[in-house]
């Protein structure tokens, strides 16, 4: 339960990943997921990074999409009809410049029903002055108390690992009124062609996900158990169960599948087959038994 948003079951796809859910709806059943989360939007449309965007690394995908979305009017008027037709719940994920976007945000969110929960990007590493939020606690509170004020919708925060640590800025989310911490978002990286002498993104530095970062994604989840009362949302490399169950143990109250998507578009549902199983192999009735049980 984050906030007032209670989920079905504990697993969700990732923003981002998921493109706006119809793209998916023949090949997943869309109403046994736990929430969808769409890709980012922003107040006004973006048209993102020049290409390529994404290249394949070892274990990783490394992408430079820079936020391309048609704002959040779009949104609103296009796209979310049909989010409303599923049974899931929706989290939409929004990404604000400022504070005074935030309060424009509120106000667009307090005209419209069927979204279930915000998740605030503050995260995004190829955007740049889109990172700082996620960097700095203060900055972190400021920003979510803002948004805190101006909508009722439950409101999980999502956070970067490119930082120090990362449970500084979870707390900062949680002073700011947080109900819930969405992490992590990729991992600064860069891909280099060395005849040509230059990054294999068209934009330079990428973000990075997939199972690359699966470790690096449990050392945040464990620290940010370490430093608040609110729910987190483990995203980073997960595709089995048995990565799933890694970050239940470890803190997490829910996962996020990104990059997986792509590759094993169905790994949401043999997740969700194999949960059972594998929560009595631990004498577990379900998931909130085994929260944070690792032993470190
Ligand atoms: C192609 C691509 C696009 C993404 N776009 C977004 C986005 O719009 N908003 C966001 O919060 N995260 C975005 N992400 C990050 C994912 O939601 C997720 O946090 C990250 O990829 C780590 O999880 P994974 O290793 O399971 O992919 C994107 C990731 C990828 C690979």
């Amino acid at each position: 339960m984050f906030g007032s948003l209670i989920l079905k079951n504990p697993v969700l796809v990732a923003s981002g990943t998921f493109g706006y859910a119809r793209e998916m709806e023949g090949v997943v059943d869309l109403s046994r997921l736990g929430g969808i989360i769409p890709k980012t939007v922003t107040l006004t449309p973006r048209p993102g990074n020049i290409p390529p965007r994404t290249v394949e690394t070892a274990s990783g995908l490394l992408n430079s999409i820079g936020l391309d979305n048609d704002g959040i009017d779009e949104f609103l008027y296009n796209k979310l009809p049909y989010f409303k037709t599923l049974d899931t719940k929706i989290i939409l994920s929004i990404a604000a410049k400022n504070t005074e976007e935030c309060l424009i945000f509120g106000e667009k969110l307090g005209l419209v029903t069927g979204i279930d929960a915000v998740e605030l990007n503050l995260s995004c590493p190829n955007v740049s002055g889109g990172v700082d939020f996620a960097t700095d606690p203060k900055l972190c509170e400021k920003i979510v108390s803002t948004f805190r004020h101006v909508t009722l919708l439950p409101v999980l925060v999502k956070l970067s690992p490119n930082i120090g640590n990362i449970g500084d800025v979870a707390c900062g989310a949680e002073q700011g009124g947080a109900d819930g911490i969405s992490a992590i978002n990729t991992c600064l990286g860069l891909a280099v062609d060395w005849r040509q002498r230059r990054s294999r993104l068209g934009n330079g530095f990428g973000g990075l996900s997939g199972p690359a970062i699966k470790p690096i994604a449990l050392r945040c989840v464990r620290q940010i158990f370490k430093a608040v009362k609110i729910p987190i949302l483990g995203i980073g490399g997960i595709e089995t169960i048995d990565d799933a169950m890694e970050f239940f143990v470890t803190g997490a109250s829910a996962v996020q599948i990104g990059t997986a998507n792509f590759y094993n578009p169905t790994a949401t549902t043999q997740l969700l087959n194999a949960l059972p199983i594998a929560l009595s192999e631990l004498g577990a009735k379900n998931v909130a038994e085994i929260i944070g049980t690792l032993e470190l």
